[in-house]
C-alpha cells in the first residue's frame, strides 16, 4: 500500500439535483447523489482516476462482465455528525474484502489506498448529499466490472472501478418474518458465497420472489449439503441470543466475511457478552425458541443496519420471538452513537473524510 495522493481529475456538475430530491421520502438505491468515482485498469495498472457528474456510460455490448459475471462489489456507509464532521464507517476492511472477491474472480486487485482516497474524494465533493435525519446515511457501492469486448471464456485484460453513492434512509421498516430457506441454496463449498460477486445476487433473485409470496420478508439460507444449519439471513448476517450468548454461524466458503458481523461481536464482546461463532444447527434455533431461551435475532448488514427478526418458520411451524429485545435495541443505539460521533469511537472504526 502507497500512501501517495491519488492524481484525481475533478469535473463538477453544472446541474446539481441537490434542491430537487426530497430528503424524506428516499428508497433505497433509487437516488444518485451529484458525482461518480471512475478508474480504468488496463496494461496491469490502474488509470485515469476521475470524478464526473454521475451518468451513463458508454460500453461495448460484447463486454465479458455482461456475458460471464466477472463484477464484483462492495457496500459502505458515511455518516454525517451533528457538528458537521463526515466520516465513513471501516472502509479498510471493504478494501480487503473487496480484493478478497477480486482474487476469486481472476479480476486484478486494487490498493487499499486507492479504494479508500476514491471513496473519501467522492464523498467530499458530494458530502452536502448526506442526510442528517436519524438512521439516514450515505451508501457507498463501489464496484469492478471486466471490459474486454470479447466472448472468450477467460479473465478479461481490462476492468472498471466505479464508485456511486445513494442517500438512503433504514433499508426495512419493520421486524422481518423470515423462513428457513431448504429447498435452494445461496453457496457452496468450493464457490464464491464469501465473494461480493454479482451471480451471488442474481441467483437469490427466484429464492427471495418465492419467500415474498408465501408471505416472508426474508430467509435463512441454509448449508447446500443438508440444509440443517444456518447460514445467513438474505443479504446480512444471522445472529441469534440464547442464554444470554451471542451466536452467529462462523464464517466460511458459503458465507460472506460482513463488517457489521465483525463490529456487533466487538461491541459485544467489550460488553463482557459470550460470544460463539460456530456452525448453528436450526434444531438447536428451533429448540430455543420453544423452551424460550431465544430471546433476540437479527440480520447484521451494512445496508440492513441491524434488523430484528420478529418470527423463524421451519418446517410449516411458525416461532414467534418476543418484542423484548434488549440486546439488539441497545446494539444498535450503540451503533449509530459510534457512527453519527455520540459515543467514543474507542475502536478507530470511523475514517474521517
Ligand atoms: N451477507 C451478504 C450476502 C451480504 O450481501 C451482506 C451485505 O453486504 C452481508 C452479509 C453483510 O455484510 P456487511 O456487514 O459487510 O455489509
Ligand atoms: C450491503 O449491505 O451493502 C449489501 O450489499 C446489501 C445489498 C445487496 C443491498
Amino acid at each position: 500500500m502507497t500512501t501517495e495522493t491519488l492524481d484525481i481529475k475533478i469535473t463538477k456538475t453544472t446541474h446539481s439535483r441537490l434542491a430537487e430530491t426530497d430528503f424524506s421520502n428516499l428508497v433505497f438505491g433509487h437516488t444518485f447523489a451529484d458525482h461518480m468515482f471512475v478508474a480504468d485498469y488496463a496494461d496491469g495498472e490502474w488509470k485515469n482516476f476521475q470524478i464526473v457528474p454521475y451518468g451513463e456510460i458508454g460500453l461495448s455490448p460484447a463486454i465479458s462482465s455482461l456475458h460471464y459475471g466477472q463484477a464484483f462489489f462492495e457496500g459502505l456507509k458515511a455518516y454525517k455528525h451533528e457538528d458537521g464532521t463526515v466520516s465513513v464507517f471501516r472502509p479498510d476492511k471493504n478494501a480487503a474484502r473487496f480484493n478478497k472477491s477480486a482474487q476469486r474472480l481472476c479480476a486484478p486487485e486494487l490498493p487499499v489506498d486507492i479504494f479508500i482516497q476514491s471513496i473519501a474524494a467522492l464523498v467530499d465533493v458530494d458530502r452536502d448529499w448526506i442526510p442528517t435525519a436519524d438512521n439516514h446515511s450515505l451508501y457507498i457501492r463501489p464496484f469492478m466490472f471486466a471490459t474486454d469486448p470479447y466472448l472468450g471464456v477467460v479473465p478479461s485484460k481490462t476492468y472498471k472501478f466505479i464508485v456511486l453513492t445513494c442517500p438512503v434512509g433504514p433499508y426495512f421498516s419493520k421486524t422481518l418474518r423470515v423462513k428457513v430457506e431448504t429447498e435452494y441454496t445461496r453457496a457452496a463449498e468450493g464457490g464464491f458465497g464469501f465473494a461480493k460477486a454479482a451471480g451471488n445476487y442474481a441467483g437469490a433473485m427466484l429464492p427471495t420472489r418465492h419467500a415474498a409470496e408465501q408471505g416472508f420478508d426474508q430467509m435463512i439460507w441454509t448449508d447446500a449439503k443438508e440444509h440443517l444449519y444456518a447460514e445467513e439471513l438474505g443479504a446480512a448476517n444471522v445472529m441469534f441470543v440464547i442464554d444470554g450468548k451471542l451466536i452467529t454461524p462462523s464464517t466460511r466458503d458459503t458465507v460472506l466475511d460482513g463488517v457489521t458481523r465483525d463490529t456487533v461481536l466487538a461491541i459485544a464482546r467489550d460488553w463482557g457478552m459470550p460470544v460463539e461463532e460456530r456452525r448453528v444447527a436450526i434444531s438447536d434455533i428451533v429448540e430455543a425458541a420453544q423452551n424460550g431461551t431465544l430471546t433476540d435475532a437479527f440480520g447484521a448488514g451494512t445496508a440492513a443496519t441491524i434488523a430484528p427478526i420478529g418470527s423463524i418458520s421451519y418446517q410449516d411451524q411458525e416461532y414467534t420471538l418476543s418484542d423484548n429485545r434488549e440486546f439488539s435495541t441497545k446494539l444498535f443505539k450503540h451503533l449509530n452513537d459510534i457512527r453519527y460521533g455520540r459515543a467514543t469511537d474507542t475502536h478507530g472504526w470511523n475514517y474521517v473524510v
